[in-house]
């Protein structure tokens, strides 16, 4: 028997799952099927599909329900934490970690908690649906002295571009959004359930393993206008790939010759040259033009507020009175989805930035962590020339960011999480920020014996 009442999915969920399984199937032309973090597709489709249920198979309601793929990236974790080995490593998910392999809540953050907890005047009251004042004006970039910009505090980077893209497909023109080929494995799934429709742009060349400017030119160059853009600010995932200044001025002047929109996502502001400033300049040069963007930031990697979930989305506008009722609409698509964000991640961010000393502090750290990642890059690229590793591996310490797409293959990448214990996304992605000087000799010996002997 066929009864609705078990079904919980509409038909604008039915259609949207529907799209996203035609999508990861490959049925685009243009799909990033090809990356290996957008999972097994036949398992996927068959996992995301409503399940057309009679009411009971095996006493339960849910009985048909079918196991579900693991998250491509997240479940490197699940595997790892489930590999007794004493030399396993664990390169999978953009997490920072210490020479000592251990989690680091940054001395920063331990201090803005203190603070927080001392003062008895703190209640723990609901946010506004836009969350934290506060915070939403210290996250936002200098648009906000021209108040063209509506700001609010969403869940972390995910949460941002979730908002944005529901807001972009209730009330924006234009339902394509073009994104990087690669890209972070979640960026399809997040704007086709949204409601738009994902393409993808050249942006990685294998050969070169560097950017293909020309294919992205050319590529946003044949987008419709108005077309919606996924731009990664600085520090590409999975590439460590990143256009130069001259480059990203060339994209500014291509976007809006073309009347692109460019949505910003911003999850490693800091970590790509250490510098904030420095690796906000992409952004800053589509705001300084006067035009209009979204930009999705998240506080998880460069302030290690990974679980607090903290982030911003900010829609910078033309001018003052179309950045108000684009406020008030963002409140419309937050409101039902989780009514208002969480204080707490919001209030220790807004603590560092408001002060002086403590937002010094902040950059200290990070630049640290920059650094350490970087010294990483050095120590790798060393252990395999002194190995003799054949290959050129330049490109380890030319990437920058949390990782490096090292150009290892699925079944290398296989062989070494086999043999070595060594656990990264099928893509051959690593996340630089997870290594330390003990481990570096023990990748260095995998990667040397996966391109010696592995099929
Ligand atoms: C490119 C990119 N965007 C967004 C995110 C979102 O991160 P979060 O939701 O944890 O802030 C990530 C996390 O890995 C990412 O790599």
């Amino acid at each position: 028997m066929e009864d609705a009442t078990v079904r919980p999915i509409g038909p604008s969920t039915g259609r949207r799952l529907s799209a996203l399984a035609r999508h990861l199937g490959g049925d685009h032309p243009a799909s990033p099927s090809s990356t290996s973090e957008a999972a097994p597709m036949a398992s996927l489709n068959h996992a995301i599909a409503p399940s057309h249920t009679s009411a009971f198979h095996g006493g339960s309601v849910f009985g048909n329900v079918v196991q579900a793929p693991e998250d491509p990236i997240l479940g490197v974790t699940v595997a790892y934490n489930k590999d007794p080995s004493p030399v396993k490593v664990n390169l999978g998910v953009g997490a920072y970690r210490t020479e000592e392999g251990k989690p680091l809540v940054l001395n920063v953050v331990r201090r803005a908690e203190q603070l927080l907890v001392n003062d008895l005047s703190r209640v723990k009251e609901y946010l506004p649906i836009t969350g934290l004042a506060e915070f939403n004006k210290l996250s936002a970039n200098p648009a906000i002295q021209e108040n063209r910009v509506a700001t609010v505090q969403c869940l972390s980077g995910t949460g941002s571009l979730r908002v944005g893209a529901e807001f972009l497909a209730k009330h924006y023109h234009e339902r394509t959004i073009y994104i990087p080929l690669p890209t972070w494995g979640n960026h399809p799934k997040v704007f086709t359930l949204a409601g738009l429709s994902v393409k993808t742009y050249r942006y990685y060349d294998p050969t070169t393993r560097g950017l293909n400017f020309q294919g992205l030119l050319e590529d946003l160059n044949a987008s419709p206008t108005g077309a919606i853009v996924l731009l990664h600010a600085c520090a590409h995932n999975p590439t460590g790939v990143d256009p130069t200044v001259e480059q990203w001025e060339q994209i500014r002047q291509l976007m809006r010759s073309k009347e692109l929109l460019p949505f910003f996502d911003s999850a490693y502001q800091g970590f790509a040259s250490g510098n904030l400033d420095a690796d906000a300049q992409s952004v800053r040069l589509f705001v300084a033009d006067g035009g209009e963007l979204l930009a999705a930031q998240s506080y998880a990697k460069n302030m290690g507020l990974y679980g607090e979930r903290v982030g911003a989305l900010s829609i910078v506008c033309r001018a003052a009175d179309v950045a108000g009722r684009v406020e008030s609409q963002l409140k419309l698509v937050i409101r039902p989805m989780y009514s208002n964000p969480p204080i707490h991640g919001a209030s220790i961010v807004a603590t560092i930035l408001r002060d002086r000393e403590l937002y010094n502090e902040w950059t200290v750290e990070l630049k640290a962590m920059a650094d350490r990642i970087i010294s990483m890059r050095h120590l790798l690229y060393d252990a395999l020339r002194s190995r003799g590793t054949p290959g050129d591996w330049s490109h380890i310490i030319k990437q920058i960011g949390m990782f490096t797409f090292t150009g290892l293959n699925t079944e290398q990448v296989a062989f070494m999480t086999r043999e070595y214990h060594i656990y990264m996304t099928s893509d051959g992605r690593i996340s630089m920020a997870g290594l330390s000087s003990r481990t570096v000799p023990h990748l260095a010996d995998a990667i040397h014996a996966a391109v010696t002997r592995a099929v």
